[in-house]
């Protein structure tokens, strides 16, 4: 029906390849196989109770059930400025330096959509997260990508970032008005430190780009490793936004509530078109998240510690069954080399057949982009027990290649 009629923009997005992965997974589901489910960033833990008391508090009054604030409650803007002050030294301005977003995907598609002219072009580093660089497709922009690299510690090979995106920056027709960057990053784990972020700033300001910095998992950061904020760098809210999620670090991905903040232009942009889609986050769940930020931070140490054991047990384990791996320095991910009896599959092919074969599911590097290819991103978002069992498996499904 109405043949003539076709969505264009729709068309821009490629079928997920993660879909392949869950149709399978869901099939098995169905027919009651006991998957053990290593695909999704989805936190499996519950949120502190403190925040869900606030939030069952907020709900029993009337005055907090109508229309709330687009942009975010003043209450909780401010709380976001505390917690950067506190904890990256950086002022914020919570009237015009900071939007409460639906999670950090929701705030970032939308700043996206707020400052994208069709035709524009932006550079994102692969593998990426997808909506990094299909927020852009789906606006009618372009993306300029190049390959990330790093070493044994899981660190940005800095020189080669700057190399890369300068040839880009030159190379890319129009030139690129946007730079996305993601540290810890998804799907990697690789990180950076604040000097990778002032050669950022400084080359931004040279080169005439804004920056758009993914935080999403900052708090998730082992062996003494603490992840900067490019606010920090002295100028870098002239160029620069951040965004950042209650998702990971306080068990809330399910509440969707983050946040964008820096650079004014952007914000205003960002709070502007919010004003015009929505009527802002269910005031209730704004008060908890207040609660989040400002109240006791120890749950989010142990929410890290519990990643963090389980990434111990799973390197040990799967070492064990033949498939070495690196711990991570942050985020809730293991990025893995294909084991090499295997390698010939592909990302894809070993997933699926690690699917079925063996009960894992693990999403594929290729999912990430093509420069994902060789890799697979295990999320540690089941117990330890389930860790275990996944490496008994693991090892027959390894011991078959052989
Ligand atoms: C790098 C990165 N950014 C942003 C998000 C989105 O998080 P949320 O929308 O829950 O805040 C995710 C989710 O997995 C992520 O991995």
């Amino acid at each position: 029906m109405f043949d003539e009629i076709e969505f264009e923009k729709i068309k821009r997005l490629p079928k997920y390849v993660f879909a392949a992965i869950n149709e399978i997974k869901l099939d098995m589901r169905r027919h009651n196989e006991d998957v053990i489910d290593f695909s999704m960033g989805n936190p499996d833990g519950k949120t502190p109770s403190h925040i869900i008391d606030k939030l069952c508090e907020a709900a029993c009054k009337p005055k907090n059930h109508g229309y709330s604030a687009s942009k975010g409650i003043y209450k909780l803007r401010l709380g976001i400025c505390n917690w950067y002050k506190r904890k990256y030294n950086v002022d914020l301005d919570p009237n015009t330096e900071v939007c409460v977003s639906m999670g950090s995907k929701e705030g970032y598609v939308h700043l996206i959509q707020a400052i994208t002219n069709p035709g524009d072009n932006a550079v994102v580093a692969e593998p990426a997260y997808p909506i990094h660089y299909y927020a852009f497709i789906l606006n009618g922009a372009n993306v300029a990508r190049f390959g990330i690299s790093w070493n044994e510690q899981m660190e940005l090979h800095e020189d080669s970032f700057f190399q890369n995106l300068s040839r880009v920056l030159k190379e890319a027709m129009p030139k690129p008005k946007f730079v996305v960057v993601n540290f810890p990053h998804n799907p990697t784990t690789v990180i950076v430190y604040k000097s990778f972020y002032e050669r950022l700033v400084a080359m931004a300001k040279k080169e005439r780009f804004y920056i758009i910095s993914d935080i999403a998992y900052a708090d998730l950061c082992y062996d003494g490793y603490q992840t900067p904020s490019i606010l920090e760098v002295e100028g870098a809210k002239d160029v620069a936004v951040e965004t950042y999620t209650l998702s990971k670090s306080y068990n809330m991905a399910g509440w969707r509530i983050g946040f964008v903040l820096g650079n004014k232009k952007m914000i205003e942009a960002l709070q502007k078109i919010k004003s015009w889609i929505d009527y802002g986050i269910y005031t209730p769940m704004q008060i908890a998240a207040t609660i989040a930020l400002d109240g006791p931070q120890e749950c989010v140490e142990d929410i890290k510690e519990k990643y963090e054991k389980r990434m111990e047990v799973l390197i040990k384990s799967f070492k064990e069954a033949g498939w070495e791996m690196k711990k991570p320095k942050a985020s809730m991910f293991i990025w893995a080399k294909i084991p090499p009896c295997v390698e010939h599959l592909g990302s894809l092919e070993f997933s699926k057949r690690l699917l079925k074969e063996a009960k894992i599911a693990l999403s594929p590097g290729v999912g990430f982009g093509e420069h994902g290819e060789g890799y697979v991103r295990i999320a540690l978002i089941e117990n330890e027990n389930r860790i275990r069992q996944a490496a008994r498996n693991l090892k027959l499904f390894l011991k078959s290649f052989k």
